[in-house]
């Protein structure tokens, strides 16, 4: 059985109880201000080991390691000078920074490369535990792997539930989607995965422009992979999903004629919709993630519409594609994984 453990304005008792069990080398879920994270003293081995079995992750996907203080990056490891005014801005916050590994994190941590990736969270129960455990976290995303990224307590339990002692309930995520991986371990600097932390903000504070992933391929069709993670299955709901891009018109137009196909072969279509569109479409489970013009909201709201899609049984997905650029991309970077890049362009389409 995993219990919860609520968080309210004496967060205290909890957090003592949860970094307690860190400490011992046991597995505590806790929320940050992107996703819920699994973490265990990063220090400590097989520890570390046992998330990688609660998960069912590859051991070759490594591990962000949460810190509670800027100054404990450099014991972890070795900061370009180029990396601290980034710290500066964003930390605590949804940046996390790939750089050269220091002697003391162990392999596992890593899958055995030589750099690390590290991060300070903005949640006040996270910083909290980090602080009470004393040590490093090490922490994924506290889902079973391939499934959505967890933004409430209610999720960690869909996928954890006897598999780990304890879940910190901070209640729901503010940004929703995991941190922005940022590779400051060699030049060019590579957005690793794009999140909420933009090109954009990076960039503005480098004064040097940063290499972004190409969203529409896979990490394979992409060249060397410089992030193990990207080459593994994602938030992947249980019916196939199809992400339609094009003009709004004509996006559309597309979705209403599959889920009237869907209809009168008795299949039932799940939509993921832009608010200004969701009421287009009958005969079909809509979910409006929210408002076009704020890619922001629209993330905070995917993963648990991918869940809800499991639930309902769906017999097929698809969802509106927006303009993967600024605040955008990383909205389009999720709900392509989710679909395995599955994509129909609606401008290229002839007799729409
Ligand atoms: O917002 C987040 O980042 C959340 C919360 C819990 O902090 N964590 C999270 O962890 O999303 P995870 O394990 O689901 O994703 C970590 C990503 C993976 O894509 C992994 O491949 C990449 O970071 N990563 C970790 N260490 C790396 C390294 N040394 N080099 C390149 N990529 C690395
Ligand atoms: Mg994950």
């Amino acid at each position: 059985m995993t219990k919860l453990l609520h968080i309210d304005k004496n967060m205290d008792v909890p957090v003592s109880e949860a970094a307690g069990i860190i400490k011992d080398g046991g597995l505590v879920a806790f929320p940050t201000e992107t996703v819920y994270g699994l973490g265990a003293n990063a220090l400590d081995a097989e520890a570390v080991q046992s998330i990688f079995t609660a998960k069912g992750r590859p051991p070759d996907n490594p591990l962000i390691v949460h810190i509670a203080e800027k100054s404990q990056v450099s014991e972890i490891a070795e900061v370009p000078v180029a990396a601290i005014p980034l710290m500066d801005t964003f930390w605590p916050g949804p940046l996390t920074l790939v750089m050269r590994k220091k002697e003391n994190i162990p392999p596992v941590v890593t899958a055995g490369l030589d750099t690390v990736a590290v991060r300070m969270p903005a949640h006040p129960a996270a910083l909290a535990l980090i602080r009470a455990a004393g040590v490093p976290v090490a922490a994924p995303s506290a889902n079973r792997s391939g499934r959505p990224s967890p933004t409430t307590a209610a999720h960690v339990l869909e996928d954890m539930d006897g598999l780990i002692p304890c879940i910190l309930d901070g209640g729901s995520c503010r940004v929703g989607i995991e941190s922005t991986v940022l590779d400051v371990s060699r030049h060019p600097y590579a957005i690793l995965r794009p999140g909420d932390v933009t090109a954009r903000m990076i960039e503005d504070v480098l004064g040097e422009a940063v290499e972004l992933p190409e969203v529409f391929v896979s990490a394979e069709e992409n060249g060397p992979v410089r992030s193990p993670g990207l080459k593994h299955t994602h938030y992947a709901p249980h019916a196939p999903m199809t992400v339609v891009t094009g003009t709004e018109g004509r996006i559309a137009a597309y979705i209403q004629r599959e889920t009237g196909r869907g209809r009168k072969e008795g299949r039932t279509i799940g939509v993921l919709a832009a608010a200004e569109t969701a009421s287009r479409y009958q005969n079909a489970r809509v979910l409006s993630l929210g408002s076009r013009t704020d890619p922001r909201e629209m993330a905070r709201n995917l993963f648990s519409a991918l869940r809800r899609m499991d639930e309902w049984r769906v017999d097929a997905i698809y969802a509106e594609g927006i303009v993967p650029k600024g605040e955008g991309l990383a909205f389009m970077n999720r709900i392509l994984r989710a679909a395995g890049f599955r994509t129909v362009d609606t401008d290229e389409e002839e007799n729409p």
